[in-house]
C-alpha cells in the first residue's frame, strides 16, 4: 500500500530523488492520499527507512528479471521527475536495454514518457539534449511546486529541480510596492513563485528562447497573474526597462559578470540584485564579490553583500551560488 502511494505520487514532491535519502526528504510533511493526511515523524524514518521498499527496491527488483546482473547495478538510482516525464541518465551499457528500463520506470513512478539525458543542458539558450526512450511522444506537462504550475515541454526547454529551493527562497523575498526585473525568466522559474506568493506591484520577465518564452506566456495565465508579470521576449541587454526596478533577478550560469551593466541599468538609484554563477567553492565570496564590486564602480555605484547562499553542486568542488546585493549610486 505504501508503494501505491509512491506510484500515485500524491506524497510531496521532492526534485533530484535519490533513493537512499528518499525518507529524510519526506520527513515532516504532509502526505495527502486518499483525503487523508498523515505526519512523518523524522525519527520514525530514519529508524525504520533499512527496512523499507523504496521505489528503487522495487523497479531494481523487477529489472533483476531482464537485465544481466552486471548491468543491474548501473540503472540510476536518481532521477528527475519533471510533471508527468521522467528524466534518467543512463550508462551507454544499458544502451540494448533502455525501452524496459523506461517502462518499467514509467510504471513504478507513474509517468507518461521517460526520456534519457543524453548530454546535459547547453548553450546560451540552455536546451536539453535527450531522447525519449519510453512512452507518450507528447511530452507537455505541467509541473506543481510551492503552488506553482509551470507548464513546459522537457523535451525543448530546462527545468532545474535542484533550485527548488532557491525558487521557494525567491517566493517570499519582494514587497507588495516592489518592481522586479527577472532578465533570464526562462518559463517563469522566478517570475512565477514571485508573483503568486509575493504580489509585487510589477514584475517585467525578459525571455531570450521563444519557446520558453511562449511557455512563460502560458504560464502566467496559467496561474493567473496577467496583471503582474508582464513577458519581454528578447535579449535583456536590448529589452530590458531602464531605472524601474527595486529588485533584478540574474539567474544564469556562465559568465554571468556580463550582464550586470544591464541589471545596473534596470535599477533604481537604491535596489537589490540576485546574482547567479558557479564558482570553485575556495573562491567564494571573495572572487565574486570583487567583481561585481569593480563592475559597479564603473557606474559609481557602491554595493553591500546582503546574503550568499550555495543553491546546489555542479561539479566537485565546483558550486552554482546566488548572491544577494544591495547596490546604491554613490
Ligand atoms: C538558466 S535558464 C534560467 C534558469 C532558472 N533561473 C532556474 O532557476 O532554473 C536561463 C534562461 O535565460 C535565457 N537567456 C539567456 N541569455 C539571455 C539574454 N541575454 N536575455 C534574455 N534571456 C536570456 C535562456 O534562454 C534561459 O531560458
Amino acid at each position: 500500500m505504501l508503494c501505491k502511494c509512491w506510484y500515485d505520487c500524491s506524497w510531496k514532491q521532492i526534485s533530484r530523488t535519490n533513493s537512499n535519502d528518499t525518507f529524510d526528504n519526506w520527513n515532516n510533511t504532509y502526505h495527502r492520499w486518499n483525503n487523508y493526511s498523515l505526519i512523518i515523524s523524522q525519527k520514525y524514518w530514519k529508524k525504520e527507512k533499512r527496512h523499507m521498499n523504496t521505489p528503487f527496491k522495487f523497479i531494481k527488483k523487477k529489472l533483476a528479471d531482464e537485465l544481466p546482473s552486471e548491468l543491474l547495478n548501473i540503472v540510476p538510482d536518481k532521477w528527475e521527475k519533471i510533471g508527468e516525464v521522467l528524466v534518467l541518465k543512463l550508462d551507454d551499457k544499458l544502451s540494448d536495454y533502455k525501452k524496459i528500463i523506461g517502462e518499467t520506470y514509467a510504471n513504478f513512478l507513474n509517468c507518461k514518457t521517460v526520456l534519457n539525458d543524453i548530454g546535459g543542458i547547453t548553450g546560451i539558450l540552455r536546451k536539453p539534449d535527450v531522447e525519449i526512450i519510453y512512452g507518450n511522444s507528447d511530452t507537455v506537462t505541467v509541473h506543481k511546486e510551492n503552488n506553482v504550475r509551470y507548464r513546459l515541454d522537457p523535451q525543448k526547454v530546462m527545468f532545474s529541480s535542484g533550485n527548488m529551493d532557491e525558487r521557494k527562497r525567491m517566493s517570499r523575498i519582494s514587497k507588495p510596492d516592489e518592481v522586479v526585473v527577472d532578465m533570464f525568466a526562462g518559463i517563469g522559474y522566478f517570475t512565477l513563485p514571485i508573483a503568486v506568493h509575493s504580489k509585487p506591484k510589477k514584475i517585467y520577465a525578459c525571455e531570450k528562447n521563444p519557446i520558453s518564452f511562449d511557455f512563460l506566456r502560458e504560464n502566467i495565465v496559467l496561474n493567473n497573474v496577467v496583471d503582474i508579470v508582464e513577458p519581454l521576449p528578447g535579449d535583456n541587454r536590448k529589452i530590458a526597462p531602464k531605472g524601474v526596478a527595486d529588485r533584478a533577478i540574474m539567474g544564469y550560469i556562465g559568465d554571468t559578470q556580463r550582464f550586470l551593466p544591464t541589471a545596473f541599468r534596470c535599477l533604481k538609484d537604491i535596489g537589490v540584485i540576485h546574482f547567479h554563477d558557479k564558482y570553485p567553492e575556495k573562491q567564494v565570496p571573495k572572487n565574486p564579490l570583487e567583481t561585481i564590486k569593480k563592475e559597479a564602480e564603473k557606474y559609481n555605484l557602491k554595493t553591500k553583500m546582503l546574503n550568499y547562499r550555495k543553491v546546489k553542486s555542479f561539479a566537485p568542488g565546483i558550486n552554482h551560488y546566488v548572491f544577494d546585493l544591495k547596490v546604491e549610486k554613490k
